[in-house]
């Protein structure tokens, strides 16, 4: 394994950075979670302009141009040469001082690494998701805004260690209106009636690519697609749930708070969305 870090590849066990990189004092940076498929690398546009909106929402600028950027997710594919596999990409504030003045940093650091996950066992796809709502609201976009992805996760992870401690899979968020906004990193979408639904970007969801991607294919299914307010009784008596996520993709959701979706076992519509965004993923993609 070869990690990019600031203009050097490094083999894993030497890559490092220091310890006054204000992305590890005071998680101040942006990141990406990008998949590469049949030796190509899915959506990478989209994650780039994900990126650098990121980077503009915190002030930070990543010292080189979308396209060099590209230049160095293609090159850390190639060096890496997994056909099947997963991609992080971050830049954080970079080397600063111990206070959190931003403009101590005179220079973004930029990391990209290459490697393999899977964050769900195959059997969860085959039987669906049993999720939990979790107390902890997703973060209020006046205080740090869900739409962007930055590299503070303590929201995210305080929520999926309450549905842990709880004995469950996934945590359900709401928002601080207590609007359904998201999983703990994942999108979620209900069906009813043949409307697919998910919560609006607004009521605090990441615009994710998947959930972008499955919003394109939904129409082939005669599905009628609605960005838009979600409440938990929506989703409770919804026919079909699911989760989008690059590292996730589409997996089934078939019980939240104890409540069965539909008829308790994945939906229908949600395992042919599957099948068609996996041949999305085989058909689409920047070659290295
Ligand atoms: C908070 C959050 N929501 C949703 C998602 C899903 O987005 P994407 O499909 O772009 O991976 C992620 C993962 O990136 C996430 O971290």
């Amino acid at each position: 394994m070869e990690i990019y870090i600031d203009g050097k590849f490094y083999p894993k066990d030497e890559a490092k950075i220091s310890v006054f990189d204000h992305g590890l004092l005071y998680g101040d940076g942006v990141f990406e979670g990008i998949r590469i498929y049949h030796q190509k690398v899915f959506r990478l546009k989209d994650h780039l302009d994900r990126l650098y909106r990121s980077a503009k929402y915190i002030n930070l600028d990543p010292g080189v141009s979308v396209e060099e950027m590209e230049g160095i997710v293609l090159e850390s594919c190639r060096r890496n040469g997994l056909s099947d596999g997963y991609i992080r990409l971050i830049v954080t504030r970079g080397v600063g001082t111990l206070g959190l003045d931003p403009k101590k940093c005179p220079k973004a650091s930029i990391i990209c690494i290459v490697d393999s996950l899977a964050i769900y066992p195959k059997e969860y796809y085959e039987r669906g998701l049993v999720l939990l709502t979790v107390s902890t609201r997703r973060n209020i976009g006046s205080a740090l805004d869900p739409q962007t992805k930055t590299m503070n996760y303590l929201n995210n992870i305080l929520a999926k260690l309450e549905a842990d401690r709880s004995g469950f899979e996934e945590a359900l968020m709401l928002n601080a209106e207590g609007y359904v906004a998201e999983a703990a990193a994942d999108n979620l979408f209900i069906i009813t009636k043949k409307k697919l639904l998910t919560p609006a970007t607004y009521l605090g969801a990441l615009p994710g690519i998947t959930r972008a991607a499955v919003l394109e294919i939904a129409p082939e299914f005669d599905l009628e697609t609605h960005e838009t307010h979600i409440t938990l009784p929506d989703v409770y008596s919804a026919e079909e749930c699911f989760l989008t996520g690059t590292a996730a993709e589409v997996i089934p959701v078939v019980e939240v708070d104890g409540r069965k979706i539909g008829d308790g076992k994945p939906g229908p519509l949600t395992q042919r969305l599957i099948e068609r965004f996996h041949r999305l993923t085989r058909e689409e993609g920047v070659s290295f």
